[in-house]
């Protein structure tokens, strides 16, 4: 019955979303792809390849590239957000997040990140948080990604808590998909999405207290 939270990085505890869409835009720029906002909800929870295979697609140029060209291509979309990212600080924490893992330390209760993002550990040092994770899952060693369930489960696996007593936290609709197929309680985190399948819906962590999922 030991309970345990299993967070994503991107919008749930940092809004790194707009970085990655200005980084995303500028590279399909220079391929002659146009990207909106409308686009980039698409990305959200998706791998950097995978992302850099849809924006191909959706610009009618899948098959102009070898894999390490477009290796090459997702490592000059890295080298943009990694510089964005430069003065990433706890102020850029979303609000409620540093209360909510406080009360989780509090009450003994372990928390681990589930992200594909490669910069996650980058990012929670940056913003101070890091010491409040006992496990980071290392994207590198899934073999899908979101919305199958296997990221979520090596979480909850990481801070031996089974999945039927973890709570996920997420703001994209792949990663509800994901903590629902794992088996584990979803809170959906967005003000302007709706999170279908979610077990709990709001708009910032600032609505969320630890002691509510002490007894789900
Ligand atoms: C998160 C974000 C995606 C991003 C992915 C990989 O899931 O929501 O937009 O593409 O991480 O991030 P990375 O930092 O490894 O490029
Ligand atoms: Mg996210």
């Amino acid at each position: 019955m030991k309970k345990g939270f299993v967070f994503d990085l991107d919008g749930v505890i940092t809004d790194t979303a707009k970085f990655h869409y200005i980084a995303w835009k500028d590279l399909a720029k220079n391929l002659g792809i146009t990207i909106d906002e409308a686009f980039n909800e698409t990305l959200k929870g998706i791998s950097r390849m995978d992302s850099l295979d849809k924006i191909l697609t959706y610009g009618n140029r899948e098959n102009d590239f070898t894999l390490a060209e477009k290796e090459a291509l997702a490592q000059t979309k890295n080298d943009e957000y990694v510089k964005l990212l430069a003065d990433l600080s706890a102020e850029d924490l979303l609000p409620g997040v540093h209360d909510f893992l406080v009360q989780a330390k509090e009450n003994n209760i372990p928390c681990a990140i589930a992200s594909a993002s490669k910069n996650a550990p980058m990012i929670l040092e940056k913003l101070g948080v890091l010491d409040f994770f006992g496990h980071i899952v290392d994207p590198e060693t899934l073999k899908k990604g979101k919305p199958d369930p296997e990221i979520f489960v090596k979480a909850a696996e990481s801070i031996n808590v089974e999945p039927k007593d973890a709570i996920g936290f997420e703001d994209a609709q792949a990663g509800i998909e994901g903590i629902k197929a794992a088996g584990m309680y979803a809170v959906g985190i967005s003000e302007t999405e709706t999170l279908s399948g979610a077990d709990l819906q709001v708009a910032s962590m600032t609505e969320l207290s630890v002691e509510q999922f002490m007894h789900i």
